[in-house]
C-alpha cells in the first residue's frame, strides 16, 4: 500500500467510525425542481438554486452569448490579463444593487471570506464571530493572524460581553456575522448585534450568502429586511446560490475594494470568473431587480413547508426562511430517513457533524421558488411517514 493510501485509510477509518463518512451523489439534468439523483428521478429539495434562476431563459441566454463573444475563460487573474469590461460592469451593478460604493468579484464565497477577513484584521486586531459561523468565516479567521473570539449563537448579550471585555485590548475589532445561518435557516438579530458593534467601534462584516436575492423588499438581503443597511461596512455575497451562476463578491467602500485588490490573496492569486459566469450573474441580477415574484414565491413555498411539517407535529425551529431544518439528532437516523425519502422520490440532504454540531444531525430542506404546492405537501407527508417508520 502506498503511503498516500495508508494516510487515506487511517483517516477514513476514523471518519467511518464516527458515522460521518460522506460520498458524493451523482445528479443529472438541469438544476430544477425535478432531477435525476443517483439514477432515480426525484423532487429536488437540496440545492441552493433557490430562485431557480440557473436555467432562467435570460440567464442561460446571457451565458451562451458571452461564451460566443468572449470564449469560456477570462484567461488569467484580474491583475494580469483577466480583467474584462464585463467584470467591472458586474461589480458596478452589484454595488448599485446594494447601495454601496463598490464591489469586487471573487471566485467563490469561500474565497471571498478567506480573502476579506485577513485583509481587514491582522496581528494586534480582534475578530469576533458567531458560534455557528460558516466554515469559510472560520477559515478566514484562522488565516487572519488576529485574535479570534466567538460569542454564543445569535446572542446580543453574549456579543456585548465579549466586545466590552476585549475591544479595549486591541487596535481594531471586526465583527463577522452570517445573515441567514446555512444549516438552521434562522436570521441573525442584526439590529442588536450591529448596535453593540457600533458602541464598541467595531467594523461589521455581513455574510449574506443565503439572503442576497431572497430576502428584503428589494432582495438586498437581511440588512434590508431588518432595516440596518446603513450599519453594514462590508457585505459578502455569493453568485452561486440565488443568482443561479457561480462566483461571489465583497461589497462596501471604494477603499475596501482597493484594499482587496492589493492584499486579498484569494483574489490576487486566482483566475478571474469566466465570461459566461459573469454575464449569467448580470442577467440574474436584472431578474432579481425586475421580477420580485421569484423571492415572494420562494418565501411562500418555505412558509408552506414549515406549516405542513408543523401540522404533522414536526419542528423546523429555528428557521424563518427558505432553509428548513428538521433536526433528528443521530447520524444513523438522519441518513436512514434521507435514504427513505429518496426511495419515495424526494431528495433532502442529511447533514452531519462537522457541518453541524455533534448530536444535531438533520435533514436540511431547501424548497425552490418553482416547486408546486402539491410537491411541498407531498414532501411533508413523506417526511412524516419516514419519521414514524424510522424512530
Ligand atoms: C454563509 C456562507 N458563506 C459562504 C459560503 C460559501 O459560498 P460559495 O459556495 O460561493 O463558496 C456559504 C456556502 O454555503 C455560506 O453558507
Amino acid at each position: 500500500m502506498s503511503i498516500v493510501d495508508e494516510v487515506a485509510r487511517e483517516t477514513l477509518d476514523a471518519i467511518r467510525a464516527r458515522g460521518t463518512h460522506r460520498r458524493m451523489r451523482v445528479l443529472d439534468g438541469a438544476q430544477a425542481p425535478r432531477m435525476e439523483v443517483d439514477g432515480r428521478e426525484v423532487a429536488l429539495f437540496a440545492g441552493s438554486n433557490y430562485l431557480d434562476l440557473a436555467h432562467h431563459p435570460d440567464v442561460v441566454e446571457a451565458a451562451a452569448r458571452a461564451a460566443h463573444e468572449y470564449g469560456c475563460a477570462a484567461g488569467g487573474s484580474r491583475l494580469i490579463s483577466g480583467n474584462l469590461t464585463i467584470h467591472e460592469a458586474l461589480e458596478e451593478e452589484l454595488a448599485a444593487f446594494l447601495g454601496v460604493e463598490a464591489a469586487l468579484a471573487f471566485s467563490t464565497g469561500y474565497m471571498a471570506n478567506v480573502g476579506v477577513i485577513p485583509a481587514l484584521a491582522g496581528q494586534g486586531d480582534l475578530v469576533v464571530s458567531d458560534a455557528l459561523s460558516h466554515a469559510s468565516i472560520i477559515d478566514g479567521c484562522r488565516l487572519a493572524r488576529a485574535d479570534v473570539r466567538v460569542f454564543p449563537h445569535s446572542d446580543p448579550a453574549g456579543l456585548e460581553a465579549v466586545l466590552a471585555e476585549a475591544t479595549p485590548k486591541y487596535r481594531r475589532t471586526l465583527l463577522v456575522i452570517d445573515g441567514v445561518y446555512s444549516m438552521d435557516g434562522d436570521v441573525a438579530p442584526l439590529p442588536a448585534l450591529v448596535e453593540s458593534a457600533r458602541r464598541h467601534g467595531a467594523m461589521v462584516l455581513l455574510d449574506d450568502a443565503h439572503a442576497t436575492g431572497t430576502l428584503g423588499k428589494n432582495g438586498r438581503g437581511t440588512a434590508e429586511l431588518l432595516g440596518v443597511e446603513d450599519e453594514i461596512d462590508v457585505y459578502v455575497g455569493t453568485l452561486g446560490k440565488s443568482l443561479g451562476s457561480f462566483g461571489a463578491f465583497v461589497a462596501g467602500s471604494h477603499g475596501l475594494r482597493e484594499l482587496l485588490v492589493n492584499t486579498a490573496r484569494s483574489f490576487i492569486f486566482s483566475c478571474a470568473l469566466s465570461p459566461p459566469q459573469v454575464e449569467a450573474s448580470r442577467a440574474a441580477l436584472r431578474v432579481i431587480v425586475g421580477e420580485p415574484w421569484w423571492r415572494e414565491r420562494l418565501q411562500a413555498n418555505a412558509a408552506r413547508l414549515r406549516e405542513k411539517l408543523a401540522g404533522h407535529g414536526i419542528s423546523t425551529e429555528p428557521s424563518t426562511t427558505h432553509i428548513v431544518p428538521v433536526v433528528l439528532g443521530t447520524n444513523e437516523r438522519t441518513m436512514a430517513v434521507c435514504e427513505r425519502l429518496l426511495e419515495r422520490g424526494f431528495y433532502a440532504q442529511g447533514i452531519r457533524h462537522p457541518s453541524v454540531p455533534e448530536g444535531t444531525a438533520r435533514l436540511r430542506i431547501t424548497p425552490m421558488a418553482t416547486h408546486e404546492a402539491t410537491e411541498i405537501d407531498a414532501l411533508a407527508d413523506v417526511i412524516a411517514e419516514a419519521l414514524a417508520e424510522i424512530p
